[in-house]
């Protein structure tokens, strides 16, 4: 009696170990091979302790951007298990050191440059970094080991990902060279900014608040694979101000193959709260305007006919700029000089200087943005503002 439950207890610690193996050994069978790669890079930059933006934790890292962070920590996590995330964080020398104590989930690299170094004549100048410089700085590392396949995933500072960002992605990845994704606009009031100080509160805040939350049409995240990042660079273009999110949409419908625009939804990124009035707040004076001008020697217009091309323009900055302007250089395919804001007028002149310096091949014209050797690429009249 004793000897037979004995010998049953044996049968089922067996068939236990056997049921226990079965998964683990299944698993282990082959070498693990990740189908899709993606390098996932961010700007990330720190304020003081106590400034408007900071978090309530005594974290370097601006709310938006900690609230950024740790959607993208959380997305990593439900991301389908045939794609390897590689998170980037494309940080400034002189910020490293404040954000030590943050505990980034990512991989730093450095950026040497941002508009504070670059840009002498505006007083006291914000850090922003250079477009080109974080594809640059995030991808270096493959570059060298001449690793080709993988999609680079690039997102504002701000821009939050939904949980199932990654696993939303997947089937376009399979069909795509090139992905864009709007955002949603969830309301700060619903995330009650003030209180959601760890991250597991502000995530499921979110997560109830992206129902009722709005569709905003600006460009903020972009999934570029490898082979298309060559054929491009986007120039002295910089994060915060348009118009980069808009010129790297119009080249990756010129030079990546099904490249397409995702409208926002609930598997795609966030944004808190809606930011589009913030860039009023920057406000130069026309005295200002018209020194920077000067300083520049950029902005040249030979006759009325070209500012007349420039539809965008208000007549305000028109008379400011044949007031102050001598040569006529700038072609009519960027935004141009809307508003007093420097920031969006050093970046329309960046964006120009791509336009200006156009070539042709086979009769068509050429941005600089698209690299000599791929011009092939370029569908179309290729020119990035009349498509
Ligand atoms: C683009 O789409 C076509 C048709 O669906 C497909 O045959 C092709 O492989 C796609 N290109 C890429 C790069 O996936
Ligand atoms: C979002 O993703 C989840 C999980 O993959 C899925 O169940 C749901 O249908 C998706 N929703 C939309 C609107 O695509
Ligand atoms: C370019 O245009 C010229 C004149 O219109 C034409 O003779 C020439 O064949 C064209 N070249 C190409 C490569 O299409």
């Amino acid at each position: 009696m004793i000897a037979m439950m004995l010998s049953s207890a044996i049968a089922s610690l067996v068939a236990c170990i056997a049921t226990y193996r079965a998964p683990s050994s299944s698993v282990a069978a082959p070498a693990s091979h990740y189908k899709f790669r993606l390098i996932h890079a961010m700007n990330v930059y720190s304020v003081p302790p106590g400034a408007a933006a900071a978090t309530a934790g005594g974290r370097a890292s601006p709310f938006h951007q900690w609230s950024a962070i740790e959607s993208i920590r959380r997305a990593m996590r439900y991301a389908p298990p045939d794609m390897r995330v590689d998170f980037v964080c494309a940080v400034f020398e002189s910020d490293r050191a404040a954000l030590l104590g943050d505990d980034l989930p990512c991989r730093t690299v450095s950026l040497t440059r941002s508009t504070r170094t670059e840009y002498h004549f505006i007083e006291d100048a914000k850090e922003l970094p250079f477009i080109q410089d974080i594809i640059d700085a995030a991808t270096a590392q493959d570059e060298e080991r001449g690793n080709v396949e993988y999609f680079l995933v690039l997102t504002n500072s701000d821009i939050g990902l939904t949980k199932y960002f990654y696993r939303a992605l997947m089937p376009h990845l399979r069909m795509r060279e090139a992905v864009s994704i709007n955002r949603l606009a969830v309301s700060a009031e619903a995330i009650d900014v003030a209180t959601a100080d760890d991250g597991e509160t502000l995530l499921s805040r979110v997560d109830s608040a992206l129902e009722d939350a709005d569709d905003h049409g600006g460009y903020d995240c972009f999934i570029i694979h490898s082979s298309v990042l060559p054929r491009i660079r986007i120039g002295d273009m910089f994060a915060g101000y348009p118009p980069w999110g808009n010129v790297m949409h119009r080249l990756l419908k010129l030079v990546a193959d099904n490249y397409t625009n995702v409208k926002s939804n609930v598997n795609g990124t966030f944004h808190i709260g809606d930011d589009r009035t913030a860039w009023k707040n920057d406000d130069w004076s026309e005295d200002e305007l018209a020194s920077y001008l000067e300083f520049e020697e950029l902005v040249h217009f030979s006759t009325i006919d070209d500012m007349a091309n420039q539809r965008t323009m208000s007549p305000k900055s028109a008379s400011l700029i044949l007031e102050h302007a001598t040569a006529a250089v700038v072609k009519p395919k960027c935004p141009w000089g809307r508003g007093n804001n420097v920031y969006r007028w050093v970046n329309d002149l960046n964006c120009a200087i791509g336009l200006q310096y156009n070539r042709y091949h086979d009769n068509r014209t050429i941005p600089r943005f698209i690299q000599p050797g791929f011009e092939g690429y370029c569908k179309g009249a290729c020119n990035p503002w009349l498509i």
